[in-house]
């Protein structure tokens, strides 16, 4: 079942409050956190509740999905960049409490080994996810195996030219990403995957319509036992109504 909200900012708020909530339940939660244009209202949202209700953030800890490699973390389209403007500088999160892929090290191999172990040994309470227009989350494109720990992975010339929009010229895009694995992702205890704009209805429809397959990758959240799919109106528009709930 699709949970639709009016605006992408609603959605936001709905979503700050489960977050908030579960970091009230859990003061020493995991969280493991996405970025891309989906995500801005929603940690606007979140740093804003957080602010207003000064929540304590002093035990969370948190794993970030990807990172592109080739780009040092003060490069203003890297992810590390993405996370300190939208939410680590602004709240009380300090370094020693977030993980990153670290898309810099020689050895990419066993850096990727690392951080699956790290997140298989402290354990993932909430994901927030995206999704790519071909159905992508993290950075597994389709065909990704549903098995797979982090990993490199080449990014689908889609995702490129989806991405480009962020960079001056398509020579600048990078061509490859560390990304969190699909089993690693699965292994979360609970998931929110948040779809919003015109852009992405196509995506929710075929999301909709997907058997549970790597070409999906998406779809493999449909096995998953906890995980909310929240959409806004506009990526909704192609959804028959028997496919989802209004929520505000
Ligand atoms: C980002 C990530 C990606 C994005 C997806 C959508 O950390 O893992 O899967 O969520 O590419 O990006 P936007 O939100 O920019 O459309």
């Amino acid at each position: 079942m699709f949970y639709v909200f009016s605006t992408p900012q609603s959605l936001a708020q709905h979503l700050s409050n489960i977050l908030i909530q579960r970091i009230q339940q859990k003061p020493n939660i995991v969280l493991g956190l996405a970025t891309g244009s989906t995500m801005e209202p929603v940690y606007g949202n979140f740093v804003q509740r957080i602010k207003q209700d000064n929540v304590d953030l002093s035990q969370v800890r948190s794993f970030n999905l990807d990172e592109y490699i080739g780009l040092p973390p003060e490069h203003a389209q890297s992810y590390h960049f993405f996370m300190n403007e939208n939410l680590f500088s602004l709240v009380n999160l300090k370094p020693e409490q977030l993980h990153l892929p670290n898309a810099n090290k020689q050895d990419i191999e066993s850096e990727c080994k690392k951080y699956s172990e790290q997140i298989n040994k402290e354990g993932i309470d909430f994901q927030l996810l995206g999704i790519g227009t071909n159905g992508h989350i993290g950075f597994n494109e389709p065909g990704t195996p549903f098995n797979s720990l982090t990993h490199m992975i080449e990014l689908s010339e889609k995702t490129r030219i989806d991405n480009g929009r962020f960079f001056n010229d398509m020579s600048e895009v990078p061509t490859h990403a560390i990304t969190m694995g699909m089993a690693d992702i699965m292994s979360a205890k609970e998931i929110a995957l948040v779809i919003t704009g015109a852009h992405k209805a196509q995506t929710v429809l075929n999301l909709y319509n997907s058997p549970v397959t790597e070409k999906m990758p998406a779809s493999m959240l449909k096995e998953h036992k906890n995980t909310h799919f929240f959409i806004d109106e506009a990526a909704a528009s192609l959804l028959p109504k028997e496919a989802y709930q209004f929520v505000a």
